[in-house]
C-alpha cells in the first residue's frame, strides 16, 4: 500500500494507517461528545467513512470555552472535480451548518502546476474557474466562507508561507513525501503553502484561532510537517478530521482518480454517463450466474455499488436491507447497479442545477483583498 498526497497505490488498510500516521481513531466516546453540539451524527460519522483525527478533542475543549475554531479546507484544480471530492466537501458543510463557524477553502493552483509535467497555469486557470462552481454548488453559507487561490492571494499568502518554510528543513520534506534529489524546488516549497490558511485567520486577527481541517487522509502528510512547524513560529497545531477514500468504480479498494475516466463519475456527468460506467464498469461482488448468486448471495463488502451507497444512500434502514438482500442473493448485480444509478442521478441532477447558479455567484466567495 502506498498512500501519499500524489499517489494513492494497493490494498489500503486503514488501521495501518493511523499506526504509521500516527492519528487516532474516533472512538464511540468521541462521537458522542460531537453529537452532543451537533444533535445528530452526520451518516459518515455513524458509518466510520470519517475515522480518524487529531486533536479533536482538543478543538471542543476551546469551543466548549466559547472559543470557536475554523474550518480550513482545499482542492488543488487539476482536473474536473469527481463524487469522491464532493463527500469530503459535503461532510465540511454539514461540520460549518452544525458547529456555526468560518470555513476557509483553499485552491492551490500553483500545486499540481508544480507536480504535473504538462500541466499550464492555463489548464489550472480554467479548471480553477470549474471547480470553483462545484464548490459553491454544495451550499456553503456565502458569510462565512472564504476562498483563497494561491496565485492570486501569493501577496497575502508569501510572508507566513516563509516563515513556516524557514522552519521546514530539505530532510523533513524528504521523509514526510518520499522526495529525492530529481524533484523539483517548487515541490519541496509548496508544502508552506499548504500550512497557510491553517494560520492565516489568526495571522490577520492578531490572535491564535483553533483550525479544524477536514480531509481525506492521503493529505495528512501535509498536516503532519505543519504542526510540527507552526508552534515554533506561535500559532496552535491544526486540528485534523480524516475520512476514508470513496473507491474507484473498478474497485475494490483504492482512490478515485479523475485521470481515470472510466472509473469516476464527474460532477459534469449526463445520466447516461453514469448509467453506462456503473453497468460496465463497476466493480460486482456478485456471483458467476444467477443461480450460483441466488443460491450462495453476493459480496457486498466488496461490492463497489454498495460501497457508494454507503456514501450516497443517507437512510441507515435502506442501506441496511440492500446489504442483507444482496447478501442472502435475493438482490442481483443488475439490480443493485440500478440502484446506484437512480440514486447518483437524482443527487447529480441537483448538483447540476445548483452549479449553473453557482457561475454567478463566485464574488461572493473569493476573497476580497
Ligand atoms: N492538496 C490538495 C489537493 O491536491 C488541496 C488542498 C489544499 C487541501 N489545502 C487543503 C486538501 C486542505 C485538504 C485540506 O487537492
Amino acid at each position: 500500500m502506498k498512500v501519499t498526497p500524489w499517489e494513492v497505490s494497493g490494498d489500503i488498510d486503514y488501521e495501518k494507517l493511523i499506526k504509521e500516521f500516527g492519528t487516532e481513531k474516533i472512538t464511540d466516546k468521541l462521537l458522542s461528545r460531537i453529537k452532543k453540539h451537533t444533535g445528530e451524527l452526520h451518516p459518515y460519522l455513524r458509518r466510520k467513512i470519517v475515522f480518524s483525527h487529531r486533536d479533536l478533542n482538543w478543538v471542543l475543549d476551546e469551543y466548549e470555552k466559547g472559543n470557536k475554531f475554523f474550518l480550513y479546507t482545499g482542492r488543488s484544480p487539476s482536473g474536473p472535480v469527481h463524487i469522491g471530492h464532493l463527500t469530503t466537501w459535503m461532510f465540511t458543510k454539514w461540520l460549518q451548518d452544525k458547529f456555526d463557524v468560518d470555513l476557509w477553502f483553499q485552491f492551490p493552483d500553483e500545486e499540481k502546476f508544480l507536480f504535473k509535467e504538462k500541466l499550464t497555469f492555463e489548464d489550472t486557470a480554467n479548471y480553477l474557474k470549474e471547480n470553483m462552481l462545484d464548490v459553491i454548488a454544495l451550499g456553503f453559507n456565502p458569510k462565512k466562507t472564504k476562498f483563497l487561490i494561491d496565485t492570486k492571494h501569493a501577496g497575502l499568502m508569501y510572508k507566513e508561507a516563509c516563515r513556516i518554510a524557514k522552519k521546514i528543513t530539505f530532510s523533513t520534506v524528504k521523509a514526510a513525501f518520499g522526495f529525492d534529489n530529481s524533484y523539483n524546488i517548487g515541490q519541496i516549497f509548496y508544502t508552506a503553502m499548504q500550512a497557510v490558511p491553517a494560520i492565516l485567520p489568526s495571522a490577520m486577527a492578531g490572535k491564535n484561532i483553533p483550525c479544524l481541517i477536514p480531509y481525506a487522509i492521503d493529505q495528512d502528510p501535509h498536516f503532519r510537517v505543519a504542526r510540527d512547524a507552526l508552534p515554533k513560529i506561535g500559532y496552535y497545531k491544526p486540528a485534523a478530521i480524516h475520512s476514508v477514500f470513496l473507491p474507484p468504480l473498478t474497485g475494490p479498494g483504492g482512490k478515485m482518480s479523475s485521470s481515470e475516466a472510466n472509473a469516476a463519475v464527474c460532477t459534469t456527468d449526463s445520466p447516461e454517463e453514469v448509467r453506462r460506467k456503473v453497468m460496465k464498469y463497476a466493480f460486482s461482488g456478485g456471483r458467476e450466474t444467477v443461480e450460483e448468486h441466488r443460491k450462495k448471495g453476493g459480496n457486498p463488502d466488496v461490492d463497489v455499488s454498495y460501497q457508494w451507497l454507503t456514501f450516497f444512500e443517507e437512510n441507515d434502514t435502506k442501506l441496511k436491507k440492500i446489504y442483507e438482500d444482496y447478501k442472502s442473493g435475493k438482490m442481483l448485480t443488475g439490480e443493485l447497479k440500478q440502484i446506484l444509478v437512480d440514486k447518483l442521478n437524482i443527487f447529480l441532477a441537483n448538483h447540476q442545477k445548483e452549479r449553473e447558479k453557482a457561475v454567478k455567484k463566485v464574488d461572493k466567495y473569493v476573497l476580497k483583498l
